[in-house]
């Protein structure tokens, strides 16, 4: 791979301000100075410093955000903040994109990667991985509600939903003294607005929503609303857990 491509893949600059980097000496492939920009190199065996410090190649990045609501889980939105407006532009450089879509008000776990193939495996309808959502509803749950998530809800379009389960936390009260019920639900499908259409199936509303797993991947209870952070290697691996 010419260097030029190397260190622009990883935010280095644009191809012309690499061209100068080189002419000034700032990148050393191998101990030796590369004026060069052309020069081709093995990322896997080639020792690359720029400016003094070491340059760690990789394909992929694979971010967990706890996203906040408003923004929209996509790359672009004409009139929306995106959930790359909050991630910083050392990682922009890797192109990343978000794992599946949480609502515009839905908070809570999103990864964010450059990994077609991760992402799809992960998204497969095929590979029943359950993404697990903490939320808060304006009904009562009981059993039946309970039996129909397991058996499948209808929520449109004639489409009966794969089975769910369904947690109750406990009750609460809001600041005016309303009863909203809080809830663990977990879906192994994406549908658009899956699990408000689901409660909707039983006569309720979703008042609050935030993803807490995907996978055997928890959200970080460390990351404050819009803070992200990097996946360990076996967090990469704990998403494709049943
Ligand atoms: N289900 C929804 O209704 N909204 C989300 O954001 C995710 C799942």
């Amino acid at each position: 791979m010419r260097i030029d491509k190397l260190l622009g893949n990883l935010g280095y600059g644009t191809r012309s301000e690499i061209k100068k980097f080189c002419k000034q000496g700032m990148i050393l492939v191998n101990g030796a100075e590369t004026k060069r920009s052309d020069t081709h190199v093995d990322p896997e065996k080639d020792t690359i410093y720029f400016n003094g410090k070491e340059v760690i190649y990789r394909e992929f990045i694979y971010l967990m955000l706890n996203k906040p609501s408003g923004y929209v889980s996509a790359t672009f939105d004409n009139f929306d903040e995106t959930v790359l407006d909050l991630i910083d532009e050392e990682y922009l450089a890797f192109e990343p994109f978000p794992v599946g879509r949480l609502d515009k008000d839905t908070e809570g776990l999103l990864v964010l990667t450059n990994d077609g193939k991760l992402a799809h495996r992960v998204l497969s309808p095929k590979k029943h991985i359950m993404k697990k959502y903490y939320a808060q509803v304006d009904i009562d749950i009981n059993k039946e509600h309970i039996s129909a998530f397991e058996k499948g809800v209808d929520i449109g379009e004639g489409y009966i939903t794969k089975t769910a389960t369904l947690e109750v936390l406990g009750k609460e009260k809001d600041e005016e003294g309303n009863e909203f019920t809080e809830v663990y639900v977990s879906i192994s499908e994406g549908k658009f607005h899956q699990v408000k259409r689901m409660f909707h199936a039983i006569g309720g509303e979703v008042l609050y929503l935030k993803r807490v797993s995907m996978g055997g991947l928890g959200l970080d209870p460390d990351l404050e609303l819009g803070q992200y952070r990097e996946l360990s290697k076996e967090e990469i691996e704990s998403m494709e857990e049943k």
